[in-house]
């Protein structure tokens, strides 16, 4: 039986810092994981919401075995061609084709980066972020996230950030009405938090607002980005602009790398920002593969069509207070805590989801070539346990 634990320290010698499944998994296969008895699992939550294009796909696995034959990594102080074809597959399919794109490790990186430029662009520090907002657990990334419980002693009295209500209008203009605001940080949707999203309406009124109050807007889409609402980016369900794009998690289907997408208007110079692994080859080579595999396999419309027909059987069971996200970002919420269904999934059903902020939410993020075929096992699962 599978329940979540902590690891023991002294076994391990690992910082016990994980609450960890008692599950080793061994292979991966699409939307299948193994366990080292060969049991198999549909994986329902990636890792975190890390896989896109689904475990070792064949193309992923070229790439990189091809690119680390020729050369895994050298540092950013010689050409890299590899570098900017990432970037310009990355202007063609994002929608973004003039921003420019900047190379990192992870989302928090993303997210420290995309900080510290708006307050070099505008020479500002306030910073606008939102309740129930996740955005990482380094300096700046963690001082606009709404849960102070991640914050050490050292995290205190960093820069100013007011925490708003998403949607509420009134709060942003007043947030933002004296001019000191560097930046508006916000997330495509929710993730951690609980998927909440900004509505189109206050999308509009958000990026409106920034331009009027020279605040830049910051979207945050390292989990709702890449084609998991069916747009490459959550966020252009409201055909606004933002003039930077924080991205990570589905762009390397696992290889960690993360980027920002920057507006022109943001003038790069030698020092500004730097990092030794950012940008390294087999990064890239993963990059590239999953942009190939997102337009090839047409990985948007199978989101959409899959949500769809997922969010109409699960509409079928009663229980089911309320389906919130969108495309295969979804959450499942009850009007109960989900802890021991989420197990009984796992246990009973060999079903990975995931939880969030929200006692009572199933956090589904599968990866993005997932079957309607695939999925379904899920919905029988719920309908055969809420019985
Ligand atoms: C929206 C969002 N931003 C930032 C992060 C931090 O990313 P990382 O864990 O790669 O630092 C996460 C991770 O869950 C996230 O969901």
């Amino acid at each position: 039986m599978t329940t979540l634990k902590g690891v023991n320290k002294k076994e391990t010698g690992l910082f016990n810092v994980y609450p960890r499944f008692d599950i080793t998994l061994v292979k991966a296969k699409g939307v299948s994981v193994f366990d080292e008895n060969g049991k198999e699992y549909l994986d329902l939550y990636g890792g975190h919401g890390v896989i896109s294009i689904g475990h070792s796909h064949p193309e992923y696995v070229d790439q990189i075995n091809r690119q680390l034959q020729k050369i895994g990594f050298y540092s950013n102080s010689v050409n890299m061609p590899i570098q900017d074809e990432l970037a310009q597959k990355l202007a063609e399919q994002s929608g973004y084709p003039e921003h420019q794109l900047f190379l990192c490790n992870s989302g928090a990186e993303a997210n420290e980066n995309a900080l510290k430029l708006a307050s070099f662009h505008t020479g500002k520090k306030k910073v606008v972020s939102f309740k129930g907002s996740f955005h990482g657990r380094t300096a700046a990334a963690l001082n606009v996230t709404d849960n102070t419980k991640l914050s050490a002693p050292i995290n205190k009295d960093n820069f100013e950030v007011e925490f708003i209500e998403l949607n509420d209008k009134k709060a942003l203009t007043e947030a933002l009405k004296n001019k000191d605001v560097c930046a508006v940080i916000v997330e495509g949707i929710q993730g951690v938090g609980g998927l909440d999203a900004p509505s189109e309406e206050f999308f509009n009124f958000l990026a409106q607002s920034c331009k009027e109050q020279e605040a830049l807007l910051i979207l945050d889409e390292i989990q709702s980005g890449y084609g998991r609402t069916g747009h490459f980016f959550a966020h252009q369900y409201a055909n606004v602009q933002a003039d930077i794009i924080t991205m990570a998690k589905g762009m390397g289907n696992g290889f960690p790398v993360g980027g920002v997408l920057i507006d022109p208007k943001i003038e790069a110079s030698n020092g500004l920002l730097g990092t030794t692994f950012g940008g390294n080859h087999l990064a890239c080579a993963a990059g590239i593969a999953v942009l190939n595999t997102l337009k090839k396999e047409s990985l948007s419309e199978n989101v959409m069509q899959v949500s769809n027909t997922l969010i109409s059987e699960l509409k079928t069971i009663s229980c089911i207070k309320n389906i919130k996200g969108k495309g295969l970002m979804l959450g499942v919420e009850f009007d109960f805590p989900i802890k021991e269904l989420r197990l009984k999934l796992l246990n009973d059903y060999q079903i990975f989801t995931g939880a969030s902020a929200n006692p009572n939410l199933l956090r589904i993020l599968p990866p993005l070539n997932v079957t309607t075929e695939e999925i379904m096992p899920f919905a029988q699962a719920l309908k055969n346990l809420l019985k």
